[in-house]
């Protein structure tokens, strides 16, 4: 279905045409005077030069075809040349009338693409942070704007789990318990099945090996050596590090399903391990990779670059790989099994080099197609009050997981103020909110942009926030329901005439850019687009709400007809937020 901007730029290119000019000048846009017009039109101001004619006179000229116009009801002249315009009610409610019927609102979409999304990124042994929310958040969010498009969308969340913490945990357990089977090289039998660690062992085990490993020479040695086994297969260490995987992975689940953030593979670096020599090999053969210093490196500069890019390293001098490596052949194994049309990493902004560095190594050596898309999207860091790295109260890591609890007891505490809510319900609930305030309040900020976690205000039902957005849908189900338990079937009510206030036009305006705004979030990858949208719709609704008695409403026409409006305001919030990763309750 055409966008209705596009349906208004056609009608005034056509008005253009009839009264002898450009049609190109036609270009209709969202008004930024609403207090004067809901759309408008600059192109007579375009048009002066090519006419040699005052501006406002090709205006008039225009406005004149537009006379018996059935898409516009105003269309007025202010000079200098500006031409402003309001849409006809009935032409907009019998569009809205339209998108009511059509799958997904009547959005265009093309031809699907495959899509693969690289988020998440945490590291194996390490518990998730609050610095791991913003990575699945957005992640997760892009991967359902793409998916809502029509693509396929592959989400991997490309584990940490082959580097140096590896080797720190390996060592730390050796140090600890030198007797196990993994550490005795004449073993030769089956290795046991139960781990002999727990995730509480292990998220103590970490930041312990990491602070001796900065202390101690001999032991950092340790660790890098024990990497360096892991990574050539020596056996015992393999299985030890299974179950580092095993235990970290099931706990990772765990916190990941408490956001609704949900990955299509649990691929990691180590997933590519045997892909990496003869990728290496190849990169050689065909001269791309040389010596430097004692390691391997791809040189990556351009020459239109402004700043130098420093040598892409393949190997180090020692020949264990790198981040680099791990990400280079992962690339070359995902063209290889997916062939993708664009591969989108989310990652903490700071890794722009890094990545810059990748896509060029593995166009330069052909890992991926050349019309393969590589994106990069960075995100800012969530920030305390204070402006800096958000902290625990005494200055701590906070476990992403905290964070998660502290919200939901905020909410139950808000929920359960309404006693019409039962206590089973209550819990449900407040966890249901307290996700979205959490997630709304990341995702509605641009994301190469830092925020300030601010509980206080995320968790408020006022304001641009999660909370408002689910009270508003809260409010038009409670509607809904009410009108079909007095007999009413909203499904069957129709969108037809004119709206009767103003407040019912806007909200009726901001509910027909839902395509356009969604064919935007899609392109730009930006949630934060859906959060402006939502929060605009929602206050329409609000003022719409106050503004009339809807259910008491004695016309019936005009009734249904609001009954509609209300039904089509709530499937677009609630595609909207589903998209955003989170959803609303019955009541709240
Ligand atoms: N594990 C990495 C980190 O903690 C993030 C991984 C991002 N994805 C990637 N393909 N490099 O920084």
């Amino acid at each position: 279905m055409q966008q209705l901007i596009d349906i208004l730029t056609d009608e005034m290119g056509k008005a253009f045409a009839a009264a002898g000019y450009d049609a190109s000048m036609g270009k209709v846009t969202v008004s930024q005077r609403p207090d004067l017009c809901e759309f408008q039109c600059n192109g007579a101001m375009a048009g002066a030069k090519q006419y040699h004619k005052a501006p406002f006179m090709i205006a008039d000229d225009v406005a004149a075809a537009l006379a018996d116009s059935a898409v516009f009801s105003s269309v007025s002249v202010v000079k200098p040349g500006f031409i402003n315009l309001d849409v006809n009610d009935s032409f907009l409610a019998g569009y809205l009338e339209a998108m009511r019927t059509e799958d997904k609102f009547g959005m265009e979409t093309s031809a699907p693409r495959c899509v693969i999304l690289d988020y998440g990124g945490p590291n194996v042994a390490k518990p998730l942070h609050v610095g791991h929310l913003r990575s699945a958040v957005i992640g997760e969010a892009i991967k359902r704007i793409v998916r809502y498009h029509g693509d396929k969308a592959i989400g991997d969340i490309h584990l940490g789990d082959w580097g140096l913490q590896m080797g720190l945990v390996i060592t730390e357990l050796q140090e600890r318990q030198p007797d196990l089977p993994y550490f005795d090289d004449a073993y030769t039998g089956e290795y046991p099945a139960e781990p002999p660690f727990t995730v509480a062992d292990l998220e103590e085990i970490y930041p312990f090996a990491s602070a001796r490993s900065k202390e101690d020479k001999e032991y950092y040695a340790r660790a890098l050596e024990n990497t360096h086994l892991l990574q050539e297969g020596k056996r015992g260490l393999r299985a030890l590090w299974q179950h580092i995987i095993n235990v970290s992975v099931s706990d990772m689940k765990r916190n990941y399903q408490n956001l609704a953030v949900e990955f299509d593979l649990w691929n990691g670096e180590s997933t590519v391990n045997d892909v990496i020599p003869g990728m290496v090999e190849k990169m050689k053969e065909d001269g791309f990779a040389y010596l430097s210093d004692g390691a391997l490196v791809v040189d990556v500069a351009e020459e239109t670059d402004t700043k130098e890019l420093p040598p892409c390293m393949i190997l180090k001098s020692d020949g264990a790989a790198l981040y680099t490596t791990t990400d280079l052949a992962t690339l070359d194994e995902r063209e290889k099994l997916y062939h993708p049309d664009e591969i989108i990493y989310i990652t903490d902004k700071r890794q722009e080099l890094h990545f810059k560095q990748v896509f060029r190594a593995a166009r330069k050596c052909g890992l991926v197609a050349e019309n393969v898309k590589l994106r990069h999207i960075g995100f800012g860091t969530v920030n305390g009050a204070d402006g800096k790295p958000f902290k625990t109260r005494d200055g701590g890591v906070m476990r992403l997981e905290t964070l998660i609890s502290d919200i939901n007891s905020a909410m139950a505490e808000k929920i359960r103020s309404n006693p019409d809510i039962p206590e089973e319900e209550a819990v449900k609930t407040a966890s249901q909110v307290a996700l979205a305030a959490i997630k709304y309040g990341d995702l509605s900020n641009q994301a190469s942009k830092d925020y300030i976690f601010d509980i206080e205000k995320f968790t408020s039902f006022e304001g641009n926030t999660g909370p408002y957005i689910l009270y508003t849908i809260v409010r038009i189900k409670s509607i809904l329901s009410r009108y079909e338990k007095e007999g009413g079937k909203a499904a069957d009510t129709l969108m037809v005439g004119a709206p009767s206030g103003e407040s019912e036009k806007a909200l009726m305006l901001s509910l027909s850019a839902f395509g356009g705004m969604m064919q935007n979030a899609y392109e730009e990858c930006a949630p934060h687009r859906i959060c402006a949208y939502i929060y605009e719709v929602a206050n329409n609704f609000n003022s719409f709400y106050h503004a009339n008695r809807i259910l008491t409403e004695e016309d019936p026409a005009r009734r249904e007809k609001w009954i509609a409006l209300l039904a089509l305001t709530k499937r677009i919030l609630e595609t909207c937020i589903d998209v955003l990763g989170f959803e609303a309750p019955d009541r709240m």
